[in-house]
Formats: structure tokens, C-alpha cells, sequence
């Protein structure tokens, strides 16, 4: 969330919104960038346009109900014709997401859809990432993920609450595990690594998904198709 002005968050978000037309079903992100696409849609639906969205976390589904978009499950859909998503670094097509705590779902929805489009802000981008990664684990193995991405040259930090004494919880229950690489050289070879760790339910390196990048600048938007 850090970063950007709103101007340029909502710039980013318009422009991915523009790519949603009647009948689709729309991935409906985390964050407070996506929460301006979340409201564009809104506005659509609100024009009489026919879309649903399958939202990725607690936050994006109270944000679309406020917005009276319908919502389906993952469950009940055949697909999902576009996703819209921010992250918290962009470094050509591999991010780092997770930043609310909802990089599990996200990427579920994300890599499901047909076009995931990013939208982010000038402070996301970077030539090579370097943000820490979230990994949500198991509350049962949060010591031996600790311990085994020490050994993969990581430095992990358990994510606490603000306002409540104690870890963030996500919302499947699990916990979060910041995890500082430094600068990734190979975020494909460490997200594989991430990923067969016992316990490590998902991690925020989200590479070779994205299919446009959608950076909302003070002017205007670059556009990054992948
Ligand atoms: C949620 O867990 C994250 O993956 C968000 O998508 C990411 O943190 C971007 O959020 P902002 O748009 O608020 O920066």
C-alpha cells in the first residue's frame, strides 16, 4: 500500500477495468489499488452491464458487496475471463504479492484466469525483485518453514497484528512468514523451492503469470503486455 499517490492507483485501475465487457466473469484482487477497480466495476454493473466476480479475499468480497457486484465461487464458474490484481513489486513478469495476506486465493484466482491484468503504482517497479516474500503457512510449521527457507539464504520474519496482540492470521487461518531474499536473481528457481517446502501453503512470488502490467503514472498509464 505504500507508495503511490491514489491518483495514479485509480489511473492503473480504470485502464484494466476498460478491458471488461458484458457477460464476463472478473477476478476481483486484494489491495487498495484493485479496490479502485472494484469500484470501476461497480460503476459498471451499476450501468446495467452483466459481470460477476469471484473475489480473493475477505476485504475484496465486502468491498464488491458494497459495490452490489454479484459474486460467484470459484466453484460455480466454468472460468474466469480476466483477473485484475495488484502486487507489491513488479519486475517484468514476475511479482511479489501477499502484502494483505491474501496471496493464496489470489493466485488460485490469477493463474485461473484467462488475462490476469496488473495494476500498480511507479514505487512497485523494480528491474529485479527484491521485496520479502510472503509464505503462508501452517500454523503447525511455522518453525520447520522457517528453518528451511534460513537454508535457502532467506531471512524470515513472522507478520504481526497491529491492533491485537499477535501474529496476523490469514483468511484460511494459516500465518504469514516474511521472508527477505535480498535481490532475486532467479524468482522462478526460488518460487519452486518455496513451493515444495512440507507446510508452506502458498507464496507470494507470483512469476510468468501476468499478462499485462497496468502502472498508473501522474499523467497517465503504462501498459506492459507480457
Ligand atoms: C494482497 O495480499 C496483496 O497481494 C495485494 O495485491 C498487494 O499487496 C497490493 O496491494 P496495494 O494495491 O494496496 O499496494
Amino acid at each position: 500500500t505504500t507508495g503511490g499517490t491514489d491518483d495514479q492507483k485509480r489511473r492503473a485501475a480504470e485502464a484494466a477495468v476498460e478491458a471488461v465487457e458484458d457477460g464476463m466473469v472478473v477476478g476481483l484482487g486484494t489491495g487498495s489499488t484493485t479496490a479502485f477497480a472494484i469500484r470501476a466495476i461497480g460503476d459498471l454493473v451499476a450501468d446495467g452491464v452483466d459481470v460477476r466476480g469471484v473475489p480473493t479475499s475477505f476485504a475484496s468480497r465486502e468491498l464488491a458487496r458494497e459495490c452490489d457486484i454479484p459474486l460467484v465461487d470459484l466453484d460455480d464458474v466454468d472460468g474466469i475471463d480476466v483477473a485484475i490484481d495488484g502486487a507489491d513489486q513488479v519486475a517484468g513478469d514476475a511479482l511479489v504479492k501477499g502484502g494483505g495476506a491474501a496471496h493464496a486465493r489470489e493466485k488460485v484466482v490469477d493463474a485461473f484466469a484467462d488475462q490476469f491484468l496488473v495494476v500498480a503504482d511507479p514505487s512497485k517497479t523494480a528491474d529485479v525483485l527484491s521485496h520479502p516474500v510472503p509464505v503462508e503457512v501452517l500454523p503447525s510449521a511455522r518453525t520447520t518453514v522457517a528453518a528451511a527457507v534460513s537454508d535457502l539464504g532467506g531471512d524470515p520474519t513472522l507478520r504481526r497484528a497491529e491492533r491485537k496482540d499477535g501474529p496476523v492470521v490469514t483468511d484460511n487461518g494459516n500465518l504469514v512468514l516474511d521472508c527477505d531474499f535480498g535481490e532475486m536473481a532467479d524468482p522462478e528457481a526460488l518460487a519452486a523451492s518455496l513451493s515444495a517446502l512440507p507446510g508452506a501453503v502458498e507464496h507470494g512470488i507470483f512469476a510468468g503469470l501476468a499478462d499485462v502490467v497496468y502502472v498508473g503514472t501522474d499523467d497517465g498509464v503504462d501498459v506492459t503486455e507480457l
